[in-house]
């Protein structure tokens, strides 16, 4: 599995019901290095491209409205196989048939207000990075202290 790099969202529900903290943690500990965090109220423009993929769809005018409504955090993480190793601890996209032990199946409840995004292919990933950490030196390149503990750095990482 390659190292990998994503982008998740918390989105305005999130931020508005204090979850931060707790969400952010889950990341943390499950050995996902932290390289780029963002809070902004995200521009409608960058919100409908970062959704372009849906905008055919009939819920996309309440999902941008929605991701507009208030500040979103931006989180840039890293890690083996990361991309899908999110999307697993985000738990399916309604909340209410996350399985228990998700960050959705843990926090919430709603279809549309799921507390999360996390990008969902190598290419979404590359793209979303770009969209919302754009400027040289948004990223930042370092090692964490237990990079040896949390893998087998021999065999993982050569
Ligand atoms: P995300 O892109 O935000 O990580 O979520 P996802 O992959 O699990 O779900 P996706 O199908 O990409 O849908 C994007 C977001 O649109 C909202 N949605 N609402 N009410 C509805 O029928 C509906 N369907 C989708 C959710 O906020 C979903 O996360
Ligand atoms: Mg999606």
């Amino acid at each position: 599995m390659a190292m990998e790099r994503t982008l998740v969202l918390f989105k305005p529900d999130a931020v508005q019901r204090g979850l931060l903290g707790r969400i952010l943690t889950r990341f943390e500990d499950k050995g996902l290095k932290v390289i780029g965090l963002k809070m902004r109220q995200f521009e409608r423009g960058l919100l409908e491209q970062h959704y372009a993929v849906h905008r055919e769809r009939p819920f996309y005018p309440n999902l941008v409205a929605y991701m507009g409504s208030g500040p979103v955090v931006a989180l840039a993480l890293e890690g083996k196989g990361a991309i899908e190793v999110v999307r697993k601890l985000m738990g399916k996209t309604n909340s209410a048939q996350a399985e228990p032990g998700t960050i959705r199946g843990d926090f919430g409840m709603s279809f549309s207000n799921n507390l999360v995004h996390g990008s969902d292919s190598p290419e979404a990933a590359a793209r979303e990075l770009a969209l919302f950490f754009p400027a040289p030196g948004e990223l930042v390149t370092w090692t964490p202290a237990n990079l040896g503990w949390v893998y087998s750095v021999k065999e993982e990482l050569s």
